[in-house]
């Protein structure tokens, strides 16, 4: 993950979304959300993890709010639901004089409970600006939630170590993961977790980033992102009876062009409930332009352990109970572009992958598409804008940014982030919506340009 800071100013026009709803209550997951903490903060956790410790989840990512330092910090929020989030402060902060201060790089933090010394243990990838370095941080905390105090900054087995994963498993193993000099190795922690042992499997030349593992009924799955970066891409993934190989194949995750649904894995989290297993693709949904204003991409992974694949269905919401492990996919209701009042140059083509087979292209500042007919709960309500890229934005790499009014109210931008040309996306946003079928949504360009082609809107319901 190449990338300087200090590259992203003047990019104020692009205020980020305070959804439409303030003071909110989550009660779905809602991939590529603005998600905010219970201070209406947008939450700033990426590149990150979950631990869940007694009934509450923690999570741990990097703290990138604008204006910070180049290393902020490590976060910490916590969750009773993995919906609703209260900031826990940092858990890790930088240090000066060493190789995790705040104008080094700290990501990917990991932590692990380590009952062997009744200690925290977090992982965290150290290096210098132009990633030179390749190092790994190890701190320890009394809490969960920290202060995590630094203990070695080592190369591992005095080897490289680039992005960074850590695995827990069944039998109490613990394995880091990274890559390391165009391999991708797997190592087996001390049992106190608090360095490395040896290296248990090396994936030769494979040379991928984000590397994440999961274990269910007997088969491991390796889930790395191919190495562009920031860029969105195909999640790969191989899967093994033992840690130590043979390793499958690799394979792709989601359906070509999907790009894992914009995004790149950091985590697997198991939620092992009463009734089922369910394990949770966590992906960080980067902005590389600004890199605050990144999302987080995550949906339930489906495993067929006999024949060792792994997919994911996109779900605009949806829900887990952490107590069953049970999920859920609420309905909503579809809305056609094509069926709204257009104004201006907007203008109905055929798209194959669209919903009823068309859409409204040229959706510029001086067009419009007003979707009426709405019906609201007379309650906020979240709704998922779906929409086409006519041209390859993965190459120019800059999102499009769409104006949205609900009931001839203030606009508010919505961005579209980048994908391959013709796939159908979708983008989330709450809104208030009037009892019964009566309400509008008004669709525009901005100043900044062209819209994405805009195919249809679903409504989901209010839970209360
Ligand atoms: C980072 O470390 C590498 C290896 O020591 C070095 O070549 C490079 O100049 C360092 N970068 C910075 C910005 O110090
Ligand atoms: C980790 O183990 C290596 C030997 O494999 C040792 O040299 C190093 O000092 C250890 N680091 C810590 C922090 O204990
Ligand atoms: C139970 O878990 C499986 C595997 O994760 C998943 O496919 C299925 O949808 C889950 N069912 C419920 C009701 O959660
Ligand atoms: C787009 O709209 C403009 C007017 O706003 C019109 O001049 C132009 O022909 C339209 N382009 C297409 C491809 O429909
Ligand atoms: C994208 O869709 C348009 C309109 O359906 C079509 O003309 C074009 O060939 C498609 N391009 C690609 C690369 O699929
Ligand atoms: C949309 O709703 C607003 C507020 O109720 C109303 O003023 C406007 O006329 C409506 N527009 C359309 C096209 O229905």
């Amino acid at each position: 993950m190449l990338f300087s800071k200090f590259q992203l100013q003047g990019v104020a026009w692009l205020l980020p979304l305070v959804a439409l709803v303030a003071g909110k209550e989550y009660k779905y997951i809602i991939p590529g959300a603005d998600l905010l903490d219970e201070d209406g903060v947008l939450i700033q956790a990426h590149g990150g993890q979950i631990v869940r410790h007694g009934s509450k989840f923690f999570w741990f990512g990097e703290d990138h709010t604008a204006g910070g330092t180049h290393f902020t910090g490590i976060s910490c929020y916590s969750s009773n639901d993995l919906y609703n989030w209260k900031n826990e402060g940092h858990a890790f902060s930088p240090v000066a004089g060493t190789q995790l201060a705040s104008d080094q790089v700290g990501e990917r933090p990991k932590v692990v409970y380590s009952p062997e010394i009744d200690k925290w243990v977090m992982y965290i990838h150290a290096d210098n600006t132009t990633y030179g370095l390749h190092l790994q941080a190890m701190a320890l905390a009394d809490e969960v939630q920290g202060p995590y105090a630094l203990q070695a900054i080592y190369n591992p087995l005095g080897k490289a170590s680039q992005d960074m994963g850590l695995f827990l498993d069944d039998d109490g193993s613990a394995y880091s993961l990274y890559g390391s000099g165009g391999n991708n190795d797997i190592t087996i922690l001390t049992p106190d977790y608090t360095n490395q042992s040896r290296i248990v499997f090396q994936f030769s030349g494979t040379n991928l980033e984000a590397p994440g593992m999961l274990h269910s009924q007997g088969v491991y799955y390796n889930f790395f992102s191919e190495k562009t970066g920031y860029r969105p891409n195909d999640a790969q993934y191989f899967t093994a009876s033992v840690i130590s190989g043979p390793w499958s194949a690799r394979k792709q995750l989601t359906p070509p062009g999907k790009f894992t649904f914009e995004s790149q894995n950091t985590f697997e989290l198991k939620i092992a409930g009463t009734k089922n297993t369910t394990f949770i693709f966590m992906g960080d949904r980067w902005d590389q332009n600004e890199l605050s204003d990144s999302r987080y991409m995550w949906l339930p992974l489906l495993l067929d352990e006999e024949a060792g694949t792994a997919g994911m269905v996109w779900h605009d919401v949806w829900t887990v109970d952490v107590e069953t492990g049970e999920v859920g996919f609420p309905e909503g209701v579809g809305y056609e572009a094509q069926d709204g009042t257009l104004t201006g140059g907007a203008n109905v083509i055929p798209c194959a992958g669209c919903s009823q087979g068309s859409l409204v292209t040229n959706i510029t500042q001086s067009s419009s598409v007003t979707v009426s007919g709405i019906v609201g709960q007379n309650k906020p309500q979240w709704i998922a804008l779906y929409y086409v890229n006519p041209d390859d934005q993965l190459i120019n790499g800059l999102p499009r940014l769409v104006s949205v009014s609900v009931n001839g109210g203030a606009a508010v931008m919505l961005k579209q982030r980048t994908t391959a040309i013709n796939v159908t996306m979708s983008i989330p946003f709450e809104a208030y919506l009037e009892k019964g079928a009566v309400n509008n949504i008004t669709v525009t360009g901005t100043s900044a340009g062209p819209a994405a082609d805009f195919d249809q809107l679903i409504v989901y319901p209010y839970t209360p």
